[in-house]
């Protein structure tokens, strides 16, 4: 089969480089120069591990290239994936449409023979229609299927995402469309991938419905860490304890900061704005929305307390920028509002991320930027995990809190024990486990539980 790929960033570049891994000729686009010619000189423009080795090999066998003009590749396509950004639109959090309209209308041009236009960008439903009439306008004489494939990566695991998918959901009534869909996966079938036909509204709100689902996931355990470090249970245990029942699943029952990134906040609002316009309301989601965003000074106020209430003039060291470990995605990470927030307080902000800098450089502003994170942590007088890349998960703590000003530790990613950091002479916090500066700091309800007494 002969793609094309409009759009060559975390998505349309994993995407194009799997697709040609599986044997199908593939041309990514992007209207990205300096992207285009990075890749031209085979440097990957984004860090996603195993990334750039599938990329090189298939450079070489010839089934991937790069363009900036899409004639060509669109022409001799069998199928044209667009996989542009659909960012919160300034203003209103609906779904910035403009990048895959402008798109739609620039393929409709160069359409020759039969051919499928798949929406993988995540979009509101009835977005299919629109590009649809789009290019049946542009163009009306084109032969065309306008499909939705929704993508369900995950940054970081993207390779592995894309190759085993839980399922890979295609929405199109269309025979010939179905047809060739079921052509390109079909290497992804004898995996035993799902492969499940729709019709195009149902897998454009199967994208939106999945991530409010897992933004609830998330914004629930946090709350019930909430719980849990007042009423002194631990958040671990008790998602483990849930997690276990197959109905709940044990993955995004995490507590930490908050859901960042490049698409949960995004749709979540754009989801909540889609159901608006059809005088819907989904308080759950719009309920986790307003949680999490509260969520993030609440982890700025947990720093403060963990130093006495007061940072004006103490140094915090942060560990970790990114939102989540093995990307370089800085959209909506947590350690943004959570630095704002410690800097409004008066605290001086050394900074470390293992591969993010460079694009936290183009988001935070006066901060001290550090070149690991030993040189991070020297003279602060509190450290903040909040990344959790495997280099934070075993730190030398001996070392660290020598080089500390104060040995103040606050794991907002949970990924040390509060008996092993009081053995190491740290003050420790964390989310939703008791911590080792506050053991007294278990609460009884005000309604006064016969049950529960104040811990010791
Ligand atoms: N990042 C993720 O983990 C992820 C996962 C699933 C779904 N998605 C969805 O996939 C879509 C793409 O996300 P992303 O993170 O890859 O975005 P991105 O910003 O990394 O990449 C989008 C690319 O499209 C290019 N582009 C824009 N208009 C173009 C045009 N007319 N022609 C050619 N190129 C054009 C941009 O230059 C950019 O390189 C979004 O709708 C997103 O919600 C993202």
């Amino acid at each position: 089969m002969r793609i094309a790929m409009i759009g060559t960033g975390y998505v349309g570049l994993v995407s194009g480089a799997c697709f040609a891994d599986f044997g199908h000729d593939v041309t990514c686009v992007d209207k990205d120069e300096r992207k285009i010619a990075a890749l031209h000189r085979g440097e990957i423009p984004i860090y996603e591990p195993g990334l750039d080795e599938l990329v090189a090999n298939n450079v070489k066998a010839k089934r991937l290239d790069f363009t900036t003009d899409l004639k060509q590749p669109v022409a001799d396509a069998d199928a044209v994936f667009i996989a542009v950004g659909t960012p919160s639109r300034r203003g209103d959090g609906h779904a910035d449409l403009s990048y895959v309209y402008a798109a739609a209308k620039e393929i409709a041009q160069s359409l020759q023979g039969f051919t499928v236009v798949v929406t993988k960008s995540t979009v509101p439903v009835g977005t299919g229609d629109e590009v649809e009439r789009i290019i049946r306008e542009a163009n009306p004489k084109a032969d065309v299927v306008v499909a939705s494939n929704p993508e369900f990566l995950r940054e970081g695991a993207a390779i592995r995402d894309f190759k085993f998918p839980d399922r890979i959901v295609v929405g199109t009534s269309d025979e010939r469309g179905r047809k060739v869909m079921g052509d390109i996966y079909r290497p992804l079938s004898l995996n035993q991938a799902p492969l499940m036909f729709t019709a195009r509204r149902t897998a454009e709100m199967i994208k939106y419905a999945a991530n409010a689902f897992l933004a609830t996931k998330i914004t629930f355990i946090n709350e019930i860490a909430d719980l849990s470090e007042k009423a002194g249970a631990n958040v671990q245990e008790v998602a483990r304890g849930i997690g276990l029942d197959n109905r709940i699943g044990t993955k995004f029952l995490h507590a930490g900061p908050g859901f960042g990134g490049s698409c949960f906040p995004k749709d979540t609002k754009a989801l909540i704005k889609i159901a608006q316009d059809y005088d819907v309301s989904l308080r759950i989601v719009e309920s986790v929305l307003a949680v999490n965003e509260n969520r993030k000074r609440a982890m700025a106020r947990k720093v403060s307390q963990a130093l006495g209430g007061n940072l004006r003039g103490k140094t915090v060291a942060v560990l970790g920028l990114t939102f989540k470990p093995n990307t370089d995605d800085m959209r909506e990470a947590p350690s943004i509002p959570l630095i704002t927030a410690l800097q409004d307080m008066g605290a001086k902000v050394r900074v470390y991320d293992p591969v993010g800098t460079e694009q936290a450089k183009l988001v935070l502003a006066d901060v001290t930027w550090c070149q690991g994170p030993y040189d991070c942590v020297e003279g602060a007088d509190a450290v903040v995990i909040v990344t959790e890349w495997e280099q934070f998960r075993a730190l030398d703590l001996e070392r660290m809190r020598d080089l500390m000003a104060c040995p103040v530790m606050v794991d907002l990613r949970n990924i040390y024990r509060p008996d092993e950091m009081k053995r190491h002479g740290f003050a420790y916090s964390c989310v939703g486990r008791v911590s080792t500066h506050q053991p007294v700091n278990v609460q009884v309800p005000t309604s006064g539980t016969e049950s529960l007494t104040r811990a010791s």
